[in-house]
């Protein structure tokens, strides 16, 4: 299957990117507002892998096109440009198309990270409104840290939460989790509670920022 990473050039892309192509048979398309670092960034994430070798399983794309081949649109992006980023592909996507997002709306003082809900209640279900009604969302991705997918030594031993309204989305993306090395999934139920998932994360940012031993944090529920 072709798993589609909106924004594909940034941190937490670079991860999925990476642990999916190096653990799954899954093809990767990196997607970007500029065809051109979305085919540097494939080339970059190709050569981490496989240094010389001709691994044509990580490609750049436009997100336009990186939409329009994804069986997984993953949306990659900062949440305050995510509604404009789907917006602008939402009539690209395949008719079977699941998208996944892991997108964690925060704001950062001199104390730390705080959660920022939405009067809609999550990223997960903004995305899910702006989407036509037969666009599945499924949440996922939110709690782990970007640092712990990319650093390739790392044994990840985490549990992903899963959220969303369609029982085979969430199965399709569950497995699609469930073949990456180190990753158990937990279901959470219905999209309305991705709230709850997403406002893990600034507490694992919070507990890696004031614990020299704790970095790149995940949750492990299993
Ligand atoms: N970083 C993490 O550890 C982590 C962990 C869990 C969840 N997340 C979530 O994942 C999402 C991405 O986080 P990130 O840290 O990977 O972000 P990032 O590296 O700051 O940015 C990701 C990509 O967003 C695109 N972008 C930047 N400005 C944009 C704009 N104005 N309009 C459209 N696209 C724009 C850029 O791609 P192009 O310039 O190539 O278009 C950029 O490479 C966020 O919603 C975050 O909450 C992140």
């Amino acid at each position: 299957m072709q798993i589609a990473l909106l924004g594909g050039s940034g941190d937490i892309g670079e991860g999925i990117g990476l642990r999916i192509a190096r653990d799954t048979s899954h093809d990767v398309v990196i997607g970007s507002r500029r065809r051109e670092k979305a085919e540097d960034a494939a080339a970059s994430y190709r050569n981490t892998l496989a240094p010389n070798a001709d691994d044509s399983r990580i490609v750049g794309a436009s997100n336009e096109t990186a939409a329009s081949e994804g069986d997984f649109v993953i949306v990659c992006v900062p949440p305050r440009y995510v509604l404009d980023t789907v917006q602008a592909v939402r009539s690209d996507l395949k008719d079977d198309t699941v998208v996944v997002s892991p997108c964690v709306r925060m704001s950062r003082n001199e104390t730390g990270f705080h959660y920022q809900s939405s009067e809609v209640g999550s990223v997960a279900e903004e995305i899910s409104d702006v989407l036509p009604d037969q666009v599945p969302v499924v949440g996922a991705f939110q709690n782990l840290a970007a640092g712990a997918l990319t650093d390739l030594d790392r044994d990840l031993d985490l549990d992903v939460v899963v959220t969303g309204d369609d029982d085979e989305s969430k199965q399709k993306v569950t497995a699609l989790l469930e073949g990456i090395e180190g990753l158990g999934t937990c279901d959470a139920g219905a999209l309305a509670n991705s709230r709850e998932v997403e406002s893990l994360t600034p507490l694992l940012i919070n507990l890696s920022m004031n614990n020299s031993d704790l970095h790149d944090l995940g949750v492990k529920f299993r």
